[in-house]
Formats: structure tokens, C-alpha cells, sequence
């Protein structure tokens, strides 16, 4: 805590690390929060599994990647261009350092950032079998047939899309190439922030007004729409338990609706479930 110099305390904090992602230096635009927290439920991701990521772009998906797998797991970060991958490795760094300060454990040192076109990289992850996928990149469907047959059987490949054009050219990217990867969801989140206060008038409370019923009203100017907007709170004229239950809630009137300008449409979310019916460990079941 500290005091400006006129007594007024400030909490001061470090950031979480959604506040953190959105707050860092970036190459690439990130993946959204709230579409990653989205990606990870889609990927089941649990402590201890080994999950593949490309492109790593500014990290911050590989941020909340190591999170999720914990120490014990392991994530594998591709990315082509040299100056994303040294974004990516510092917000990281940066990251871990931060966490010192304020945390008696380390943030486990689990992401191996690799530069490198994950299209190339079929060798190199030859030995590897990732729990689960995280694509965010130009045409993921042409990364699917390196990266799917490392992907253990029923787990999930989450992509990252921004147009919805994208999407149509991945899933017939995966028609076409009659990959075994089931499209089980396509979503997008919207997140509508709410604005709920005490209403004032002339920088003061404003006192609770009695509702006058107007339907004829002229549509009111943006500058009044504040104050017109609580003095209807009350419900309209004759409704006893409405006003009752309003009375109930105190003098203050509140504004409660949402924010005017809200965050706008982030992306596009898949959900790729490998199936593959000739896979190596496909036994006949004669119990079904
Ligand atoms: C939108 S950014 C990813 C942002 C990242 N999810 C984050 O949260 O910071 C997309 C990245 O994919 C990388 N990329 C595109 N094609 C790639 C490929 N074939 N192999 C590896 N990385 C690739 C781009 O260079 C870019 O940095």
C-alpha cells in the first residue's frame, strides 16, 4: 500500500496474468484471455501433459500453456520468424522473473521455445506424443499433417482463426486431405463488460426519483440519457411491487447496463478430435 500526497491509499500489485498478457510488449497480436481459457477447456489440458504450440508469436499462449501443464509437463513452441521467437522467450523470461518476487515457488521453466518452421519439424517430434494441439497461425491446415499423427488418439487439436473464411478453408483442408480429425465445435466468445453504479447528477448521488410513465417522449440527448436513465428505476406508475422492491434496494439509484464500446470480435475457436479408426492401437470390441 502506499498514500498519494493527499492521503488517498493505492493498492499497488503485480498482474495477473491475464493483466500481464495484455499489458506486455508484443510481436503478433496474442491470442485473447478469454479465448485461451476457451482453448484450454476445449484441450483438456491437466498438470503433467506435453502440449504442442505454433506459432508462438508473443507468447502469450505459451504463458498460459506452461500454467496449465505445470511443472511436471511440458510444452514444445514452434515459431518461423526469428523476431516473434525472441518476443516470445523474453515476455516469458520476463514473466518468471516477476514471479520471484511475490512467490515462494518458481514458475516452472517448461516451455521449450524452438525457431523453426513447424512444417519442417515432423522429424524432430518424431519420438513425441503430444495430450494436445494449440494452432494459432496462417493455415494450420497445412501444419495438421505434420503435427496429427503425434497426437495421442481422442485428443484434441484447438485452432485460433480470425475469419470465418479461415475456418471453411481449414475444415476442407482436413475434407480434402481425409485427415482423421473430427470438427467437434466451432465457437466464438463475446464477453459484454457491464458498467453497475451509484448514478449521479452534477458529480453528487442522484436522489431516487419517482418513475413517470412517458412513452411519448422525445428520444433524450446523450448527455441527459444518464440521469433520464435512473430516474426510471422505479418501475412505471401503479406497480406496487415494483416500486416496493425498488424501495427496498435504498435511495441511491443505479446505472446498471452494459459499457457502450465493448471488446469486438477476437477470433474463431475449433475443436479437432483425432479419430483415427486404423490407428495402431485400434483392437476390435466385440462387448459393444
Ligand atoms: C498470431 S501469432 C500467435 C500469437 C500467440 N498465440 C500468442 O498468444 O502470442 C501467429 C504466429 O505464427 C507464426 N507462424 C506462422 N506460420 C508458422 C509456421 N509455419 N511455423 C511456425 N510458426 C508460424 C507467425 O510468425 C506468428 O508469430
Amino acid at each position: 500500500m502506499v498514500a498519494t500526497s493527499q492521503g488517498v491509499p493505492l493498492l499497488v500489485r503485480r498482474p495477473a496474468l491475464d493483466e500481464f498478457v495484455l499489458l506486455m510488449k508484443r510481436g503478433p497480436t496474442i491470442s485473447y484471455p478469454k479465448d485461451i481459457n476457451a482453448m484450454l477447456l476445449m484441450m483438456d489440458i491437466h498438470p503433467g501433459d506435453t502440449v504442442l504450440e505454433s506459432g508462438s508469436g508473443s507468447g502469450a499462449m505459451s504463458l498460459f500453456l506452461s500454467r496449465a501443464v505445470g511443472p511436471q509437463g511440458r510444452v514444445i513452441s514452434y515459431e518461423i520468424r526469428k523476431d516473434h521467437h525472441a518476443v516470445a522467450k523474453k515476455n516469458y523470461r520476463l514473466w518468471r522473473d516477476a514471479w520471484v518476487i511475490g512467490h515462494v515457488e518458481e514458475w516452472p521453466d517448461n516451455v521449450d521455445f524452438i525457431k523453426q518452421d513447424i512444417l519442417t519439424a515432423a522429424e524432430d517430434m518424431k519420438s513425441i506424443t503430444f495430450d494436445a494441439v494449440a494452432l494459432d497461425m496462417l493455415c494450420p491446415q497445412a501444419a495438421l499433417p505434420i503435427v496429427y499423427p503425434n497426437l495421442k488418439q481422442g485428443g484434441v487439436c484447438a485452432v485460433y482463426l480470425a475469419n470465418i473464411t479461415q475456418v471453411i478453408e481449414l475444415l476442407e483442408g482436413i475434407r480434402r486431405s481425409k485427415l482423421p480429425l473430427l470438427c467437434e465445435q466451432i465457437i466464438e466468445l463475446t464477453q459484454r463488460e457491464w458498467l453497475i453504479q451509484p448514478a449521479r447528477q452534477d458529480s453528487r448521488l442522484a436522489p431516487r426519483v419517482e418513475a413517470q410513465q412517458n412513452i411519448d417522449e422525445e428520444p433524450q440527448q446523450d448527455e441527459e440519457y444518464l440521469v433520464q436513465e435512473q430516474a426510471v428505476v422505479g418501475g412505471s406508475e401503479g406497480d406496487e411491487s415494483l416500486s416496493e422492491h425498488v424501495a427496498a434496494l435504498g435511495s441511491v439509484p443505479y446505472i446498471a447496463r452494459p459499457y457502450p464500446w465493448q471488446v469486438g470480435h477476437t477470433a474463431f475457436l475449433i475443436k479437432l478430435r483425432k479419430f483415427n479408426p486404423v490407428h495402431p492401437d485400434t483392437v476390435p470390441d466385440d462387448s459393444w
